[in-house]
């Protein structure tokens, strides 16, 4: 298996390209499947979820062609084959259960694998669900498939007990085409779901209130083709942000969207961090020493996003002081403690809560990334710690990270590939 080596203690300094954002573009190819017509996608980064949407789509009968070298993505619905989605690509990612609701809109049938192979209980989609069976939908369960059938979803008033970002967007994408108005009451209001709403409208959608937590769908019979450009990804500009903070570095970023991050601007800056927007869409990050100590809570958005509370726990192990992190959007997302713990970090978990006690230094060790974000925590830490490091599990990182070493190096940092 290939592993990340980082030898630590270079301060990251240049200018790097945010990607297209991956959680705007996994909904984006699933909803292609609600037109017949060509649709283009543009900033769609090569990542390895991208990859699993794809297989995903050509099982089910999609035309797929991904330009990597010019990240554009080609899809066309045309002539679906099935509406089953297998159990092998649901089961990598979770944003495989996105074609539960467009599938069934289109095709008034789809039958999806559970999520990551789980039961409801461990890893709900009960919301997802419950949203569908309001439009009319009758869901039975076999052979860890779920089953949904309708003759045509009717538009009605979904109320969410969560503004789940998934269930928002299965809902939404399912309305477009049901009979009549749909209403999500609590919706989720991250951008990736205002990005979602701009391309669907783009392809003739009625869809009101994307952005707030009511969002309101007139349903349409059928959708056009069309090209659509991808919103920047906040959560690798918040990667990359807290890469120059930990490293002692000073980095430009460039095609960010300063107001999707303002919440984790306003953290980077009270842990110290030199922040400056030097024209519109670009920020510039500079470290000003270790870090303050500072308190943070999870929350949908506009809170602070989870994704990103792997990343700030890397930043506040060197602070000097202690932190409070409380994770209230996914409970048990602190696998990487553990790891972190390996290269010298202090962490004690107590409830939802990471007490983060800054350390004046990391050390270099052999760790694992446990998921996606977790692994990118562990790369940042390691540019700060003393000596090599060895980062294994690498295929997590590249589910949500393009060339993360490669670009991690063109700003000086001492970051590899190692072979497997
Ligand atoms: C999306 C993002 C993920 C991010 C998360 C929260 C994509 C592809 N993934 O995931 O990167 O971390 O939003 O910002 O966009 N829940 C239920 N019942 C449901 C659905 C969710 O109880 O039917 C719970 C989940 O267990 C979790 C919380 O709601 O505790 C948030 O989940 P949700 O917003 O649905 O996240 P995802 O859409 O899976």
């Amino acid at each position: 298996m290939e592993r990340i080596l980082v030898e630590g203690g270079i301060p990251l300094m240049g200018r790097i390209r945010v990607k297209g954002a991956k959680n705007a573009c996994l909904p984006m190819m699933a909803a292609s499947l609600l037109t017949s017509e060509s649709v283009i996608l543009e900033d769609v980064p090569d990542l390895e979820d991208v990859r699993t949407m794809s297989r995903l789509l050509k099982a089910l009968g999609v035309e797929v062609y991904h330009d990597r070298k010019n990240e554009k993505i080609f899809l066309n619905s045309r002539r679906l084959t099935t509406s089953t989605a297998p159990f092998g690509p649901v089961r990598r990612m979770r944003a495989s259960f996105l074609v539960m609701g467009p599938l069934l809109a289109r095709e008034g049938r789809s039958r999806v694998s559970f999520p990551g192979g789980c039961a409801i209980g461990t890893r709900p989609i009960d919301l997802h669900l419950k949203g569908l069976e309001v439009m009319g939908a009758q869901f039975t369960m076999d052979e860890g498939y779920i089953e949904a059938e309708t003759p045509r979803l009717q538009g009605a008033t979904v109320y969410l007990d969560y503004p789940s970002v998934g269930a928002t967007e299965n809902i939404l994408m399912a309305a477009v085409l049901a009979e009549g108005t749909t209403v999500i009451e609590n919706a989720a209001a991250e951008p990736e779901i205002v990005d979602l709403t701009n391309f669907l409208n783009s392809l003739g959608a009625r869809i009101i209130g994307a952005g707030t937590p009511l969002i309101r769908v007139e349903g349409v019979t059928s959708l056009k083709g069309g090209r659509y450009r991808v919103i920047p990804d906040r959560i690798e500009a918040g990667t990359f942000m807290v890469a120059a903070a930990i490293s002692g570095g000073d980095i430009i970023l460039e095609n960010v969207i300063t107001e999707h991050l303002t919440a984790v601007i306003a953290k980077l800056q009270e842990t110290g961090a030199l922040i400056e927007e030097p024209r519109k869409g670009m920020l510039r990050v500079r470290s000003r020493g270790r870090p303050e100590p500072v308190d943070i809570k999870t929350l949908p958005y506009p809170g602070f996003p989870t994704d990103l509370q792997p990343q700030f726990m890397a930043l506040l192990s060197l602070a000097h002081g202690t932190s409070v992190i409380t994770e209230t959007v996914f409970e048990k997302r602190y696998m990487h403690v553990a790891e972190i713990a390996r290269m010298g970090a202090k962490i004690r978990i107590e409830e939802r809560s990471a007490i983060v006690t800054g350390q004046q230094l990391l050390q270099g060790a052999v760790v694992r990334a446990p998921d996606l974000r977790g692994g990118a925590a562990l790369v940042l830490a390691a540019l700060a710690a003393r000596g090599f490091s060895e980062i294994r599990g690498v295929s997590h990182i590249r589910r949500g990270y393009s060339r993360l070493a490669g670009r991690l190096r063109s700003l000086g940092g001492r970051v590899y590939i190692l072979p497997s």
